[in-house]
């Protein structure tokens, strides 16, 4: 038998420690909680992507009675880059996210199924994407990668 470890790191930062880059992105990702459809769960998240030409795409989450025909914040914003900005590197990810019943006093991570979708991206761009996410406090969580997001994923690479 053998072991094998999967890291797994993030870094922890007060909002105003962050560069202007990434405190713009993470402003812009709030305001994105507005814009949120969530009727059934009323959790709100927003999502930016800052693209290495400096636009921005935005996302929010998009629910629907059928509810597992709900969409989260990230996969929005990384389809609308995918679609309206094809082929330009994503930099950051910033998702924010707010529930009015229970304030969120740390970030809250990207679901399973965004994890495996930033990570695509990152392999088609064959570069980084840095995730920034933030709750309802100044705490920020900063990913270097969205392969640290991931470990021991599965890679498309296998169905080649
Ligand atoms: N949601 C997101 O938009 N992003 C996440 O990372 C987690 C969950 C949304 C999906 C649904 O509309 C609501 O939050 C509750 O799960």
């Amino acid at each position: 038998m053998q072991k094998k470890t999967v890291k797994q790191e993030l870094e922890i930062y007060d909002f105003s420690e962050l560069s202007g880059e990434q405190q713009n992105l993470l402003l812009v990702a709030k305001s994105m909680l507005e814009k949120a459809y969530a009727p059934y769960s009323n959790f709100l998240v927003g999502a930016a992507a800052l693209l290495e030409d400096g636009q921005v795409m935005v996302g929010c989450n998009q629910e629907n009675a059928s509810y597992p025909l709900c969409i989260c914040a990230e996969r929005v914003a990384l389809y609308n880059a995918g679609a309206n900005a094809t082929g330009t590197k994503i930099k950051s990810l910033a998702v924010i996210a707010k529930n009015p019943k229970n304030a969120l006093l740390q970030p809250v991570s990207p679901c399973g199924a965004c994890r495996q979708v930033i990570l695509e991206f990152e392999e088609k761009q064959e570069g980084k994407i840095e995730i920034l996410l933030q709750g309802e406090t100044d705490e920020v969580y900063r990913i270097e990668t969205a392969a640290d997001l991931l470990p021991l994923n599965f890679s498309g690479s296998v169905l080649l």
